[in-house]
């Protein structure tokens, strides 16, 4: 596990889009990306756009997802829209894998494993996974005391959630650790002042804590800015 630490949301993105471009042309054949929900990766989706479809062989990337709100994806809160109006779209890409927010969760999430381990394997081999953390050390959907944090045979599931951070009681679709902690590459892009208390309680507290602390790996980088590291020694 590494820590970046970058100035601010601009350099976290372009670390993260540069990231992107590096582990895609080391690599061959098909590359399988699951990108992350939340307001942090929509700047470097954008920074990615502006390179332009020429610029990375796109035609080999296969987008997935880390997890979804239980909404259509024509809604404000849709990771997939967030992906779709900031990458998908701009770049005109076609192998994308959407989870189905607004299906019924438990059938949209085994309909997801399925078509992921088809693609993946069993445990699900991902090229790079985006994640975020939010101010309660959460990733992808696993919300700290959620039944999902705790699964190790699945790799999608229907997660209910009851947090102030998702908003209040509600279900989502995530991967589980299994599957994360499974891919090659894991990127963390953090930024803002709200997440610098629980980043220095993940990266330097007791083990176990926080579902943020279970994503491990041979190659997991955190890239954080500046007021999110303020309490990192
Ligand atoms: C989601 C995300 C979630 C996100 C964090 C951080 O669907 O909400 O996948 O895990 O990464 O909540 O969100 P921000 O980037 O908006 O701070």
């Amino acid at each position: 596990m590494r820590v970046e630490k970058l100035p601010d949301l601009e350099a976290v993105s372009r670390a993260g889009a540069e990231e992107f471009a590096r582990l895609l042309r080391a690599s061959t054949g098909t590359f399988r990306v699951a990108l992350s929900g939340g307001s942090t990766p929509k700047r470097m989706h954008e920074l990615l756009s502006a390179m332009g479809r020429e610029a990375l062989p796109w035609d080999r990337v296969e987008l997935w997802f880390g997890d979804e709100r239980t909404v259509p994806p024509d809604h404000p809160d849709s990771n997939y829209g967030m992906a779709k109006r900031t990458l998908i779209d701009p770049l005109r890409l076609s192998q994308v894998h959407r989870m189905e927010g607004e299906r019924d969760a438990v059938q949209a999430a085994a309909d997801y494993e399925r078509a992921l381990v088809t693609a993946a394997g069993a445990p699900p081999v991902l090229d790079l996974v985006f994640l975020g953390m939010g101010p309660d050390g959460h990733t992808a959907s696993l919300f700290p005391g959620s039944p999902a944090v705790g699964e190790r045979q699945r790799y999608v599931v229907a997660n209910p959630v009851d947090s102030p951070v998702a908003k209040g009681k509600t279900t989502r679709i995530t991967l589980t650790v299994p599957a994360l902690c499974a891919a090659r590459h894991v990127r963390f892009l953090v930024a803002g002042a709200d997440k610098a208390h629980v980043l220095g309680e993940v990266l330097q507290g007791p083990r176990g804590r926080y579902p943020s602390q279970l994503v491990e790996g041979s190659d997991v980088v955190w890239c954080v800015d500046q007021a999110a590291a303020k309490e990192l020694r």
